[in-house]
């Protein structure tokens, strides 16, 4: 393997995506690392959740290259399911289906498993993102919202993927279920030595579980590095982010 393949969990260069007339990234590169926490801030339809879903391959790209660990994204993508894990923004969970049988989803698509087998895993999943075996019975109207981002989450990881994309994970939780939520994932990311790539307007996250954040602004990674060096970054649209009134408390907190 090369000293790249080692390195980088996710290399992205010269990416260009957009619709129509719309350009939308616009020549961005991005490397992730193995084993690190990425957070990624930016606008709102800046391009956050296109640039993720690309990387995925679920939208075709009109430029640029993108290796996953190692590998070139585009044309087939064999064996995704099993290199990542996603937290999708509109989290949908399947409706009609149970926990455990939403959990088992992706096992059933890539895998012969016995059920035997797929009810065992779905137990250790659950058990794993700090719910119970008695919540595998439950559909997801019965479940809160943090249950259902922790169920969400044990189906991203059911078939033991070294990437997890998360997709604003902590919205629309409240601040101590987003605190619980982010802590998961530190411990997730230390037993497991996976690779997160989280997008996230959470300042709280990006500041506490985040190992380096990257900024999004005119289609383009504007500042990547650890948090303290985004305080400092001179880019207008990154300044105006984090030292805007909401953050003032935050940056405080951190001096
Ligand atoms: N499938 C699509 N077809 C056409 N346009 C799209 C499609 N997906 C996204 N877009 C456009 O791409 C732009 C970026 O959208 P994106 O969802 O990536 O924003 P975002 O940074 O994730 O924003 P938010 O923080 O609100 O989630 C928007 O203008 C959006 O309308
Ligand atoms: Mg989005």
């Amino acid at each position: 393997m090369s000293e790249s393949q080692e390195q980088f969990a996710i290399r992205v260069r010269d990416l260009v995506v957009g619709f129509g007339r719309q350009t939308v990234l616009d020549h961005l590169s991005l490397d992730v690392r193995r084993g690190e926490i990425l957070g990624l801030v930016g606008a709102s339809g800046g391009g956050k959740s296109v640039l993720m879903r690309t990387i995925i391959g679920l939208i075709p790209r009109q430029g640029g290259t993108i290796e996953v660990v190692g590998r070139p994204i585009g044309g087939r993508t064999e064996g995704a399911a099993t290199t990542w894990g996603i937290l999708f923004q509109q989290g949908a969970l399947f409706s009609s289906l149970t926990v455990r049988q939403n959990i088992q989803f992706p096992l059933r698509e890539n895998l012969v498993l016995s059920q035997e087998l797929m009810d065992e895993i779905a137990i250790a999943k659950l058990e794993m993102v700090g719910l119970r075996a008695q919540d595998a019975d439950k559909y997801p109207a019965e479940l809160s919202g943090g249950m259902t981002k922790r169920v969400a989450l044990a189906r991203a990881l059911a078939l033991d993927p070294p990437i997890l994309f998360l997709d604003e994970p902590t919205s629309g939780l409240d601040p101590i279920a987003a605190g619980d939520f982010d802590a998961l994932i530190g411990t997730l990311q230390k037993t497991l030595g996976l690779t997160v790539f989280m997008v996230t307007h959470d300042l709280a996250s990006l500041t506490t579980v985040c190992d380096r954040v990257a900024a999004l602004a005119d289609g383009k990674i504007v500042a990547i590095g650890p948090m303290r060096e985004l305080l400092q970054s001179e880019h207008p649209w990154v300044r105006a982010y984090f030292h805007g009134k909401r953050s003032q408390m935050l940056q405080h907190e951190m001096r």
